[in-house]
């Protein structure tokens, strides 16, 4: 088991045969050390790609690709859920589906952050059915952007999100893959990293 799959068997809890609970490290209470762990290791897999930006989404997947920018040295932006008060010109917005509430929420990022020509890497702590990867990869798209690939904290590969990605040509890394998780313990799926 790599040092993330390990973290999850001894603190993760699995509430239902899809829904894997990890707030002590991830979700609400941030572990900031292993939190960069994850990040360098983000980063390590795509350290050829010369990015340039890292795309993330508020809020659990600013932890991640803050510390995949620091190992990177690129600045990080994250799309945002809701309407800012301040940002409301020169807006970039798609839409994505939420599976869990069945209702469908615009994100946005100013496209001042995001210009064309870049490469960008999306960063995720998960990957479900891939619907908030896909609206980052739209906005992406629609800045004129390159995506050079995701960087995945924790992909349920049991769900479509991966299978989506990958069919519309894009790179996934994903630090830890479960392929089966139930009362009796979690399943990951081979993984390079130690
Ligand atoms: P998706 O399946 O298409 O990814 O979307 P869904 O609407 O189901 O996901 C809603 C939220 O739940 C997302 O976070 C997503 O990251 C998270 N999520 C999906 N599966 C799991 C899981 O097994 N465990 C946990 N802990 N989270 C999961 P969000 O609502 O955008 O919240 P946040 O980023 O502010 O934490
Ligand atoms: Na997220
Ligand atoms: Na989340």
């Amino acid at each position: 088991m790599n040092f993330l799959e390990k973290k999850i068997c001894e603190e993760g809890i699995v509430l239902a045969p899809t829904v894997l609970k990890v707030d002590s490290f991830i979700n609400h209470q941030i572990d900031p050390l292993f939190m960069q762990q994850i990040g360098c290791e983000i980063a390590k897999r795509y350290k050829a790609e010369r990015i340039t930006k890292i795309l993330t989404i508020e809020s659990s997947g600013i932890a991640p690709a803050v510390f995949a920018g620091l190992e990177l040295d690129v600045p990080v932006v994250f799309a945002r859920k809701k309407k800012s008060l301040t940002l409301t010109d020169g807006l970039i917005t798609s839409k994505v589906y939420s599976f869990t509430k069945q209702e469908e929420n615009e994100i946005s990022i100013a496209n001042k952050f995001l210009s064309a020509g870049e490469r960008v890497l999306i960063i995720d702590d998960f990957l479900a059915h891939g619907e908030a990867a896909l609206g980052l990869a739209e906005l992406v798209n629609k800045a004129g952007a390159l995506i050079s690939g995701f960087g995945i904290v924790i992909e349920k590969s049991f769900q479509d999100g991966r299978q989506k990605l990958v069919d519309k040509g894009y790179r996934v890394e994903s630090i830890a893959r479960i392929s089966e998780m139930n009362a009796n313990g979690i399943t990951f799926l081979k993984s390079e990293v130690t």
